[in-house]
């Protein structure tokens, strides 16, 4: 089994962590982080060796390292995961500046090392079974797509909510990812995007007890729509926001010309797929056909050494996750300069998971089910 090393040991490590420890597609052998207390504490909980950074960068037996960083580290941390000759897999976004994203992307291939990056849920079990129903021509031509993130913002509970409201993060490069790697991987790539922005307070206050009643500063628009145009002729409309009090809009719907297919929420693995057929009255819920239901982080990672030691291409890409980032910082340029804006950027499509993902060996995929 292929071990990996995780810099970064904050909220979501355990989540990594977890699904490490549960889905058994590789081994995380060694974490660290700049505050040592706190990689001891997920050390300890894991039962995982905890080490300095240089002692982790040099470890031979590491086949990729996971960067779990807040964003304004990201590039940095790749960087030095990708110059101590290792694949190098980051959180999202893949770095805040597209100058920064770009040196990720050549120092890899300088190097012939892999560059993937979060969010990974598009290849679970939901996102997958809506790409098998769009492929397969089950809602037609697609012709158009919304997607929304309404959110009232993650003060009330993260322990170090601070970055959320820096350049970098805000609800379009936090939360944008995850939709935007959606609507990507069912339509293709974005060649041309108009926004516009504003913030609605100020500053926010802490709601978390270890912080309770802290000030925080935001530097950041906080409601973001997005108007999104894909090469291959869809029309999208996007709205992240974290000044939405409450909302009863969906997630994301793609409509084409002959039914919608309602997307669960790419924050998540697992379905409910729905469609509603043009004419009909009534939803239907689809059978999910692909696995990975669960909290599954870290199968974005399993897919990119799967693929590495085939050599093949890996689906959560630096590529993909770079055109994601391109595709945020247009709709913001867009919203300051009061023009639409071309998307250069044009990854591959990934590829569809099949039924049994590429990186399960046979048996494994009751597993993958749990
Ligand atoms: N928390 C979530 O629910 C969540 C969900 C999905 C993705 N993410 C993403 O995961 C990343 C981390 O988020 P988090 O919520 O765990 O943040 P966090 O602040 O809880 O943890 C980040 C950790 O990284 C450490 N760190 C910072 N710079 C470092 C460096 N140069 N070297 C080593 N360690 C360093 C910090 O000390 C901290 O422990 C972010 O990019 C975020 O967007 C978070």
């Amino acid at each position: 089994m292929h071990k990996v090393g995780i810099i970064g040991t904050g909220d979501i490590s355990a989540a990594y962590l977890r699904a490490a420890r549960d889905l058994k597609l590789f081994e995380v052998a060694a974490i660290t982080d700049l505050d040592t207390l706190r990689a001891s504490a997920r050390g300890e909980e894991f039962g995982v060796a905890v080490l300095d950074l240089p002692d982790l960068l040099n470890r031979s037996d590491l086949s990729a390292i996971v960067n779990l960083t807040p964003p304004a580290a990201h590039a940095g941390v790749s960087l030095d995961i990708l110059r101590a000759g290792h694949h190098a897999y980051s959180e999202k976004p893949l770095a805040v500046t597209l100058e920064d994203a770009r040196t990720l992307l050549a120092e890899a291939q300088l190097r012939g090392l892999r560059l993937g990056c979060a969010p990974d849920t598009f290849l679970g079990a939901g996102l997958q079974t809506v790409r098998e129903a769009i492929d397969s021509g089950l809602i037609g031509r697609p012709v158009a797509a919304t997607a929304f993130f309404m959110g009232s913002g993650p003060e009330a509970w993260h322990p170090n909510p601070a970055f959320f409201y820096q350049p970098g993060a805000g609800p379009l490069f936090d939360m944008g990812p995850y939709y935007l790697t959606a609507l990507v991987n069912l339509l293709g790539p974005v060649v041309r995007v108009s926004g516009s922005a504003v913030r609605a307070f100020s500053e926010r206050v802490a709601g978390h007890e270890s912080r309770l009643g802290e000030c925080i500063a935001v530097d950041t628009p906080t409601h973001v729509t997005a108007q999104l145009e894909f090469g291959a002729g869809m029309v999208g409309t996007f709205i992240a926001s974290f000044d939405v009090p409450g909302s009863e809009l969906p997630r994301i719907e793609i409509y084409g010309t002959s039914a919608t297919i309602s997307v669960p929420d790419p924050n998540t693995f697992g379905g409910p797929v729905r469609i509603r057929r043009l004419g009909s009255r009534t939803w239907e819920e689809l059978p999910i056909t692909r696995p990975y239901a669960e909290n599954s982080r870290g199968i974005g990672l399993a897919d990119l050494l799967s693929a590495a030691d085939r050599g093949a291409p890996h689906r959560a890409s630096g590529e993909l996750a770079g055109h994601v980032l391109e595709i945020m910082h247009r709709t913001l340029e867009s919203a300051e300069v009061g023009r639409p804006l071309a998307v250069e950027s044009r990854p591959e499509r990934p590829a569809a998971l099949p039924p049994t993902p590429e990186w399960l060996e046979a048996g494994q995929l009751e597993g993958a089910r749990a």
